[in-house]
C-alpha cells in the first residue's frame, strides 16, 4: 500500500537474463512504490528472469511454445495465468517475442515494453548494433505501449544516452541498460497512478 492506495498488480514476461525484472522487483518493494510484481512468465525455461522470480518468491511460469498446436494457443495460456493473479498491467522485459492481436484481443488491458533504442529508430533486434552502425551519436531506451506491430504503439518514456567514438555493442549496451532499469520503473510507477493513458 503506497499512501493508502492498492498497489497495481503487473505480470512481467521475459526471455532471458532478467535484469529489467530484478529492477522493478527491487523498486517495487520500495515504500514509495505504487505497483508491485504479481508473476513473471518466461518462454525460455533457462531464462535467468526465471531463477531471480524463484529466489524472491514470485510466483513464476515457463510456458513453453512448443505444447501448443499455435501462436494463438500459447499466447492464450499466458493471458489464462495473468488472469488469475488479478493484474492491471503486462510488463514486456526483454520479451523475445511479437505479440500477436490475439493476446491483444485476450488480454483486454494495456502491454508494455521496454526498448534499447529511441523508437522509432532503430526497432527489432540488435538495437545497440544498429545504432552503432549508423553512426548516431546519441541513443537510449524507450518505453511504449504494445501494439501489433514491432516496437510501435504510443511511446510514453525515454531516456537519451551518448554514443561515445570509443563504443562497441557491449559499452553501449551497459549505458543504455543502466537507463533502462531507471525509466521503466518511472514509468510503471506513473502508469499505477493512472497518469498514463494509452490511445488505442
Ligand atoms: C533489454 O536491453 C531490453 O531493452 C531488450 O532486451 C534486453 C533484455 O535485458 N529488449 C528488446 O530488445 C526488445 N525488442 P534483460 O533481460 O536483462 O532485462
Amino acid at each position: 500500500i503506497a499512501g493508502g492506495i492498492m498497489k497495481l498488480k503487473i505480470a512481467v514476461l521475459s526471455s532471458g537474463r532478467g535484469s529489467n525484472f530484478s529492477a522493478l522487483l527491487k523498486n517495487s518493494r520500495k515504500e514509495d512504490s505504487f505497483f508491485q510484481i504479481a508473476l513473471l512468465i518466461s518462454d525460455k525455461e533457462n531464462a535467468g528472469a526465471l531463477k531471480t522470480a524463484k529466489e524472491e518468491g514470485i510466483p513464476h511460469f515457463f510456458v513453453n511454445p512448443k505444447d501448443f498446436e499455435n501462436k494463438e494457443a500459447f499466447e492464450n495460456k499466458m493471458v489464462e495465468i495473468v488472469n488469475r493473479y488479478d493484474c492491471g498491467l503486462v510488463c514486456l522485459a526483454g520479451y523475445m517475442r511479437i505479440l500477436s492481436p490475439s493476446f491483444l484481443k485476450a488480454w483486454k488491458k494495456d502491454v508494455i515494453n521496454i526498448h534499447p533504442s529511441l523508437l522509432p529508430a532503430f526497432p527489432g533486434l540488435d538495437a545497440q548494433k544498429q545504432a552503432l552502425e549508423y553512426g548516431v551519436k546519441f541513443s537510449g531506451c524507450t518505453v511504449h505501449f504494445v501494439d501489433e506491430g514491432m516496437d510501435t504503439g504510443l511511446i510514453i518514456g525515454q531516456k537519451v544516452v551518448p554514443v561515445l567514438e570509443t563504443d562497441d555493442e557491449e559499452t553501449l549496451s551497459k549505458r543504455i541498460l543502466k537507463e533502462e532499469h531507471i525509466l521503466y520503473t518511472e514509468v510503471v510507477n506513473k502508469y499505477a497512478q493512472g497518469k498514463i493513458k494509452n490511445k488505442r
